[in-house]
């Protein structure tokens, strides 16, 4: 149980806090709580690094391999529960990834504006999550109803190791395919009639320019303190954790607002 009131001493004790909640509500509920307490300065020790190998999660949804998640693609309404389904599971995870780094990698000798960054990363994922809930709620359906799957956290495990690799992998690899499908998500479903959910969808493609201008930001203030040239040292990165190319078309109207040079990732692209 949590007690509404109980705010922790530390930053990194109220990361840990969320990661081992196990119900969303609960991981939604002290995002919000916590991070006001952070802005209000009643939170205002960064304290101990140290994170949980995995996140604590709720019973459902069952976690299955990725081939085995239902079809999103087409259209009508179980592909488009399908579709907020595996969205909102990746936002649930992003609330975790967001807390995680703070937990693991926030030290004395970052700046504050580390910390600030991460937490309203976080407060805006549980938002994301929030409104695809509500979404998923207005067509009878609800999270934890379809599997889902453990591809998110897995690139979590494989980078817990090194705040650079966590930046170059989840912010600016994974967050950024984001912004390059988007689009076409938005233009389906508007073309389906479905402004609802594209206004949702549209919400959330343009708040994740600012979590991956926020990875690339302190992926290039570390490259900066380990005295290496970032552009490269994300190529090596990418090509030790991710394995395959980078999939076009990418948007690079939103990865030029989040700061994402074309020299990070075509370089990395399929031919
Ligand atoms: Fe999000
Ligand atoms: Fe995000």
């Amino acid at each position: 149980m949590f007690d509404k009131d109980c705010i922790p001493a530390t930053l990194t004790d109220a990361a840990r806090s969320v990661l081992l909640a196990p119900e969303p509500n609960d991981k939604v509920r002290l995002t919000h709580l916590y991070a006001q307490a952070w802005r209000e300065g009643r939170i205002d020790q960064v304290g101990a690094p140290g994170a949980p190998d995995r996140p604590a999660r709720p019973s459902r949804p069952e976690l299955r391999p990725p081939r085995e998640m239902p079809r999103r693609g087409a259209g009508g309404n179980d592909t488009k529960v399908a579709l907020l389904h595996a969205i909102a599971h990746i936002e649930l995870n992003a609330v975790d990834l967001a807390w995680d780094v703070i937990a693991r990698f926030a030290d004395p000798s970052l700046p504050r504006d580390f910390c600030d960054d991460w937490v309203q990363v976080a407060v805006d994922e549980a938002e994301h999550f929030e409104i695809l809930n509500e979404r998923m709620a207005e067509l009878n359906s609800a999270y934890g109803d379809l599997p889902a799957h453990d591809g998110l956290w897995e690139a979590a495990q494989k980078t817990a190791h090194d705040l650079m690799a966590r930046m170059a992998l989840v912010p600016m690899t994974l967050e950024a395919r984001g912004l390059d499908t988007t689009p076409a998500t938005v233009a389906r479903l508007r073309r389906q009639n479905d402004e609802r959910t594209a206004a949702i969808m549209e919400r959330i493609g343009e708040e994740e320019i600012a979590h991956v201008a926020a990875g690339r930001r302190w992926f290039e203030y570390m490259a900066e303190k380990r005295n290496v040239d970032a552009v490269s040292a994300y190529h090596t990165f990418i090509r030790e954790h991710y394995k395959s190319a980078l999939k076009r078309p990418f948007n690079a109207e939103a990865r030029d607002r989040a700061g994402m040079k074309h020299e990070y990732y075509e370089p990395l692209a399929a031919e």
